[in-house]
């Protein structure tokens, strides 16, 4: 077994043991399990670092000089290595101690992080000029209220950055780390094979401009840009 694969089944491992336990003390908002692995979220992406390497590559290249926004951005893990190549970025999320990681530590002058629930956005319409939702989609109970709420905050011609991972039915290695996601408490609401996540997109009324199913990580995941399909 690799080495990536045993931390990730230890860190799995202990994060359902601390949760099951968290989830005794009664029942949960939808961002309980988001606060609870707060702290813990940068150390347990290391394991994809690779993967997400090779995102910020792509994801600057994108937003180069575009006001964008991030929704569901975690600890900031994204937003803090491509935000310098944007004309100004905000990063928002739902969960409280996400965003206090996030607001640790240095980031560029032009990111600033805020509260925001992705399926109820307070922005304005044809606010911004690029939509990032990285790895969130497949948690989200309602993706497609998600969607709508980007595409409503986007002006004419903006581009959706929307990166997440799929399930790669043949794959041991995919199954087992969402059996263990799941106990841990990190319920996939929806889980898509690739073909089936673009499938997603465009009924959604996106036109995929770009999508490619990238490998290096723990599941592989979609990286995927697209533009409204009615433009
Ligand atoms: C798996 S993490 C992904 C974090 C980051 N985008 C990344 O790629 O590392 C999923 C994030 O989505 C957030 N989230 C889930 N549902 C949300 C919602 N309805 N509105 C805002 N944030 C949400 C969680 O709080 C969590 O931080």
């Amino acid at each position: 077994m690799r080495k990536g694969m045993k931390l990730l089944l230890a860190a799995c491992g202990v994060g359902a043991a601390a949760y099951a336990v968290s989830r005794m003390k009664g029942p949960k908002e939808p961002d309980a399990v988001w606060n609870f692995y707060a702290p813990a979220y940068d150390k347990f992406m290391e394991l994809d670092r690779a993967l997400y390497e090779e995102m910020y590559t792509r994801i600057r290249r994108t937003i180069a000089g575009k006001r964008t926004l991030e929704l569901c951005t975690g600890t900031g893990l994204i937003a803090k290595h491509v935000a310098s190549a944007a004309q100004e970025m905000i990063a928002t999320d739902f969960a409280e101690n996400m965003l206090a990681q996030a607001r640790k530590g240095g980031c560029p002058a032009n990111l600033r992080f805020q509260w925001a629930d992705a399926t109820a956005l307070s922005f304005e319409d044809d606010s911004f000029d690029a939509v990032l939702i990285s790895n969130a989609l497949h948690v989200i109970p309602d993706p497609a209220r998600a969607l709508a709420e980007a595409r409503r905050v986007l002006r004419p011609g903006g581009v959706l950055i929307a990166p997440n991972f799929v399930h790669d039915e043949g794959d041991l290695q995919t199954g087992v780390t969402a059996k263990l996601l799941t106990a841990a408490g990190i319920v996939f609401a929806t889980a898509w094979d690739a073909d089936g996540y673009v499938a997603f997109l465009e009924k959604n009324g996106w036109a995929v401009r770009r999508h490619e199913t990238l490998r290096q990580a723990s599941i592989p995941l979609v990286y995927a840009e697209c533009v409204d399909a009615a433009e």
